[in-house]
């Protein structure tokens, strides 16, 4: 049973407040490349009204060279609050690619430093601007000169154990201009592996004056409660923990709103979501949104009899069609085992609402 103390709920009962942008929720749902399109955004707004969103990141010198703007740019007018992510290292293609960004209609522009891929690192963009820390105090000056609304940056604790510079390197962000920073509590080398290391977080916290984000390894209210408690920070971003969970920033929310626990989803529900989630990128993708839900849907389906061999089939999808019948027939099954008696999607939106 996870306690909610009165102290956590009353310092963060009020909105968060990201420059001039106020949101009325505490937790966010990070960018993710190749997840967090328009289509997976739906989802995690339905059950969580309030929260922050994120495009997958986006390449400024990619925008440069086109007239027309990506898919992965586009912004549903119904989903904001959202912050369109950019990378690259080039102060002037970020200032104009941020641009872009407001007049597609973000409310805050972020800054990626922190992906550790090595195409984007060895470009100069992502984590290792943790080692050019001139540029990035570059990037946010002239991104933040360039727009009206917020900067903001998201970024690891530093490049290797060697060299955790994050101390010095937020406090340069936030005088350079951020108005808020998201910390993965992992160096570049860990990638994602061994446990975030939730105390940087707190560190950076004590010494920043602009909000501070807790991010990394926040699968459950448990954890998030526990981020909070031990880091201080202002609010915490989920990335992992939504992958075929398009639930858990609404949980988290709700639960840091009320002190309570929405009931999970039961697994009925959970395929439903699959299956909605399925037809949807079709329609907005076409056959390149089959391939993109094949991942999804073996997300989706977990922790319930049958689940592997349906992850098995989910995973070599050619169409909607065959991946209606395979989820309908597991729904069936489960039906029939007594492991639909929780309630329809619908009934959790409205509780979640
Ligand atoms: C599939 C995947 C895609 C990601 N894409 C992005 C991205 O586009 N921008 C970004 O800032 N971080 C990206 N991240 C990093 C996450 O936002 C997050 O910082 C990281 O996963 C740590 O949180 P977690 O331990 O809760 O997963 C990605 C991570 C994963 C697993």
């Amino acid at each position: 049973m996870v306690y909610l103390s009165p102290e956590l709920q009353s310092r963060l009962s009020t909105p968060l407040k990201i420059g001039s942008v106020e949101v009325n929720s505490r937790v966010l749902q990070s960018p993710l490349s190749g997840v967090t399109d328009l289509v997976f955004r739906r989802l995690v707004r339905r059950y969580s009204p309030d929260s922050m969103m994120y495009t997958e990141m986006v390449n400024a010198t990619g925008l440069h060279y086109v007239k027309q703007l990506p898919k992965i740019m586009e912004v549903d007018p119904q989903e904001l609050p959202i912050s369109i992510q950019l990378f690259d290292c080039r102060p002037d293609f970020l200032a104009e690619a941020a641009q872009k960004a407001v007049a597609e209609g973000a409310d805050t522009v972020d800054i990626n430093m922190g992906c550790p891929v090595n195409k984007i690192t060895k470009n100069g963009g992502g984590s290792s601007l943790l080692r050019q820390p001139d540029v990035a105090e570059a990037i946010v000056r002239e991104v933040s000169q360039a727009v009206e609304v917020p900067v903001t940056v998201k970024t690891r604790i530093g490049w290797s154990n060697q060299e955790i510079n994050i101390l010095e390197f937020a406090r340069r962000m936030e005088d350079a201009g951020a108005q808020m920073l998201t910390l993965h509590g992992r160096t570049r080398a860990q990638g994602y592996n061994g446990p975030a290391r939730w105390e940087w977080i707190g560190r950076v916290k004590e010494i920043l004056s602009i909000p501070v984000i807790g991010n990394g390894d926040i699968f459950s209210v448990d954890a998030a409660v526990r981020c909070l408690e031990e880091t201080g920070a202002d609010g915490l971003m989920c990335s992992r923990g939504t992958l075929g969970y398009p639930f858990l920033v609404g949980e988290i929310d709700y639960f840091l709103k009320t002190g309570k626990q929405l009931p999970p989803p039961t697994a009925v529900e959970r395929l439903l979501c699959a299956r909605e989630h399925l037809q949807a990128l079709y329609e907005y993708k076409g056959d390149r949104g089959i391939r993109q839900a094949r991942k999804h849907m073996t997300w989706y389906a977990k922790g319930f009899p049958g689940a592997g061999s349906l992850r098995g089939d989910l995973a070599k999808i050619e169409s909607v069609t065959a991946g209606v019948d395979l989820i309908d027939r597991a729904i069936e099954g489960l039906t029939g085992m007594g492991y639909a008696e929780g309630q329809e999607i619908e009934q959790r939106q409205a509780i979640a609402v």
